[in-house]
């Protein structure tokens, strides 16, 4: 049996029908940009997350960026980030002109309140906390270190649409949660896509005009903006994905649950399982002493992973003038060697999902 990583096609062939029929009325719409489906999609989103204003941009990567730079920061700024987050993260943080500041997270993937703490310096403005793999961070800590240290906090929620901390969905804990609508996220879209949803008014107004070339009124620029708008077809088509994210992500949990209960290797760790959080499960991933032998093991099995993420942003080459080498995040670079992502996504069956647990399972470790 072959296991794929991933499949994408899968989440489509679901709903083909409703995919298909969308496409087709938003392409005899004529309008393609700005239209209703995005305004209908900003409405929807906000109604699932239970909160907030939502502002459909082109990708994860400009959701971040925009959150940060329309809140007002820039040059001469600090931004405090985990460690072992996706680089794009980082990106948003540098195309402000500011600095990304890299925090060791724990051992269970989450940042960590008492390692931010020690990072703040007089030219901190933000926390930008990432809720990696959907599974969702223990927020009290970092809410109220924000608020008691006056830092922005902001949430990287790519991986974690529909995620809660008791009861309460990510992306509403701080002053934005910035949503990637990638293809293979948990509400991916046919293309790119993304949104931040903010409980600011007046930052979702500026963010509106911002990403459409910084108008509030066509012909009428206030400031230098750029061209960031979730277009008609991705809006469209994100509609539909979201009347079916509930069920998508019970696909996910159910997968997980699966794993949780039967992976069953002392040379594997588990996913750590916190109270108070749900979690979306967007990526299960486990950690190994001999990551690159179990993956070798499951590859031998027919079973396809992935790593997320081999190599963490502070030892790229974009952020090499930082000068932190190896051993200055070392939480970081520990989890970068030992993460293995096994195969989790919406139309894995049983059968797929048992081949993968006794293929971890007879791994001699
Ligand atoms: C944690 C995280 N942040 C940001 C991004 C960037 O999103 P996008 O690819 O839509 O720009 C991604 C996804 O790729 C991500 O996983």
């Amino acid at each position: 049996m072959h296991v794929p990583a991933n499949s994408p096609e899968a989440v489509f062939r679901l709903n083909q029908t409703e995919y298909e029929a969308k496409a087709i009325a938003v392409l005899r719409s004529g309008r393609y940009i700005l239209g209703e489906e995005t305004r209908s999609f900003e409405r929807g989103f906000s109604a699932f997350l239970g909160g907030g204003t939502t502002v459909g941009v082109a990708s994860g990567l400009d959701a971040l960026t925009i959150a940060l730079h329309v809140l007002g920061v820039g040059p001469g700024d600090e931004v405090i980030l985990q460690g072992n987050t996706y680089i794009a993260t980082a990106l948003a943080v540098s195309r402000c002109g500011a600095v990304p500041v890299f925090t060791d997270p724990d051992e269970r993937f989450f940042m960590s309140p008492k390692n931010v703490a020690a990072a703040i310096t007089p030219r901190t403005r933000a926390v930008l906390v990432t809720h990696l793999y959907g599974m969702m961070t223990p927020m009290d800590g970092l809410t109220s270190l924000a608020a008691s240290a006056g830092l922005l906090l902001l949430e990287d929620c790519a991986q974690a649409h529909g995620c809660r901390w008791r009861g309460k969905k990510a992306g509403l804990f701080g002053d934005a949660g910035c949503f990637s609508f990638y293809p293979t996220k948990n509400l991916g879209a046919f293309g790119d896509g993304g949104a931040v949803v903010t409980k600011d008014e007046t930052a979702a107004e500026r963010m509106r005009a911002y990403r459409n070339y910084g108008s509030e009124k066509k012909y009428h620029n206030a400031e230098i903006g750029v061209n960031s708008r979730l277009d008609e077809l991705q809006a469209g088509l994100l509609n539909v994905k979201l009347g079916h994210l509930d069920e998508l992500n019970a696909i996910k949990r159910g997968i997980a649950e699966r794993y949780l209960k039967e992976l069953d290797n002392p040379a594997v760790i588990l996913p750590a399982v916190i109270p108070g959080a749900e979690n979306v499960w967007h990526q299960f991933v486990v950690r190994s002493a001999a990551r690159d032998a179990l993956r070798r093991h499951l590859a031998g099995r027919g079973i396809d992973t992935d790593i997320h993420y081999p190599i963490p942003p502070h030892l790229s080459g974009a952020y090499a003038f930082l000068g932190l080498g190896r051993g200055s995040l070392p939480v970081a670079e520990k989890l970068a060697d030992t993460v293995l992502s096994l195969p989790s996504f919406v139309g894995m069956t049983g059968a797929e999902i048992s081949a993968v647990v006794d293929a971890v399972n007879s791994f001699p470790g």
